[in-house]
């Protein structure tokens, strides 16, 4: 083979097409290049022509210099030199950006791999050389995706860290807040249940008879005086709870009872708008639960039935035990509420009016609280309602296997 293919490559021409060595050394994907003692090109086969853009006559006897970027050939002698003084496989300047040149001066990446080779005039060298543009280029890529990946991790962090001081200051507002409120509603609180009690005394006329002018005046007074003082209460509520300062009292009791303590003080609001009320407590179940917030709860719950129910509707409690929980539904007729406000309704003062509904006493705060105190308990509370057909909140709240005290 060596004889066929060092007189074909040492003529310059075409190795005749049927020495099976040679379509061999053709068939391969690399160009092949082989290399005497004095760096001039011996042989090579067609990969090479097509790679660098030369006839194989323009090649052959060429110093293999011809085929790197100028920069590279006065250092290339001393490197074959190395390279003879210890000949091995391995590929050519591992780790380098390889670079070759084309015929028209166009340079590109490759990867060289070389290996000692016995050749017509002595120790010669064969270099498999392959494209490697594209590869090149992704890995080109890959290396600024992941340096501005890290660049995203470093912004992230920075973002984040800002994220923590930004939340820090969030909890110290909010702890503020909190504490303002308490301080505030406890300072109102003093002054307000003195103007409730000194108009109380005004009223009663103990301390000298009033005008019919006069005794509706102060009738506004306290009236005014106890919606504020019922707003203070459920602002000092909100804090509390959100503060967590709220302590619950746990102890059981019946529903019934606290059912019948809350209707006693809604009935006359029920009657006076002509709505049914009532109540369907199958059997009288025991919770474990704070009474007076309970109360709260179904306080709220059943005084916005009412108040957002027209005249001659009804309104329904309802309650049933699940295993160890309890769960109340209170059912109106009313105007109901429409999907998208089924969960804002919770929010503090958010209320849902329509233009053409008349305007209904109130602040927006029941509900919030009413939630908070539910959740407080380890309960659920959440609404079913249609426009123009009622609704129906139900909650969950601990059951006790307790006897009632
Ligand atoms: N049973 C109900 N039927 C229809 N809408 C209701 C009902 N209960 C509550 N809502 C709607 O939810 C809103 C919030 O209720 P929430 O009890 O928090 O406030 P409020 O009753 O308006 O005022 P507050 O309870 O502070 O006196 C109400 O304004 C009303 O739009
Ligand atoms: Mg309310």
């Amino acid at each position: 083979m060596k004889e066929d293919i060092a007189k074909s490559s040492s003529l310059g021409s075409r190795p005749v097409a049927n020495n099976r060595y040679w379509r061999l050394l053709e068939a391969a994907p690399d160009g092949i290049v082989e290399v005497d003692d004095s760096g001039r090109i011996v042989l090579l086969n067609s990969q090479v022509e097509k790679m660098f853009g030369y006839r194989r006559e323009e090649l052959l006897g060429k110093s293999v210099e011809m085929l790197m970027p100028e920069r590279f050939r006065g250092r290339h002698p001393a490197h074959r030199e190395q390279y003879r003084a210890h000949s091995v496989i391995r590929p050519m300047g591992s780790g380098l950006d390889l670079r070759a040149v084309r015929a028209d001066g166009t340079e590109f990446a490759v990867d060289i791999n070389i290996s000692p080779f016995e050749g017509e005039t002595g120790g010669s060298v064969v270099c498999a050389i392959r494209d490697v543009t594209d590869r090149r280029l992704a890995e080109e890529e890959i290396r600024n995706l992941n340096l501005s990946l890290e660049q995203r991790t470093r912004d992230l962090a920075v973002i984040n860290s800002e994220l923590e001081v930004r939340n820090r200051q969030v909890e110290k507002a909010d702890r503020l807040k909190s504490n303002f409120l308490t301080t505030m509603s406890h300072e109102l609180r003093t002054p307000l249940n003195a103007i409730v009690g000194f108009a109380d005394l005004l009223a009663r006329q103990t301390a000298g008879p009033l005008t019919q002018k006069q005794e509706r005046f102060v009738g506004n007074v306290k009236e005014s005086s106890r919606h504020l003082l019922s707003l203070v209460d459920d602002i000092l509520d909100i804090s509390k709870i959100e503060a967590g300062c709220l302590d619950l009292k746990f102890e059981s009791f019946s529903l019934s009872v606290a059912v019948d303590e809350v209707l006693s003080t809604l009935r006359p609001l029920a009657a006076a708008k002509e709505i049914d009320l009532t109540t369907d407590l199958s059997v009288d179940l025991t919770l474990h639960a704070d009474r007076l917030r309970v109360r709260q709860v179904l306080y709220n719950l059943l005084s916005n039935a009412i108040k957002f129910t027209p005249a001659k509707g009804s309104v329904r409690l309802v309650s049933r035990a699940n295993g160890s929980v309890i769960h109340i539904s209170v059912i109106d007729t009313g105007i109901g509420i429409p999907p998208e406000e089924n969960e804002k309704i919770f929010e503090v003062f958010h209320r849902y009016l329509t233009p053409t509904q008349h305007v209904c006493e109130g602040t927006g705060l029941g509900l919030s609280i009413t939630r908070l105190l539910v959740e407080q308990h380890g309960g659920k509370i959440w609404v079913e309602s249609e426009p123009g057909k009622g609704s129906q909140f139900h909650l969950t709240m601990p059951g006790s296997r307790d006897p009632v005290r």
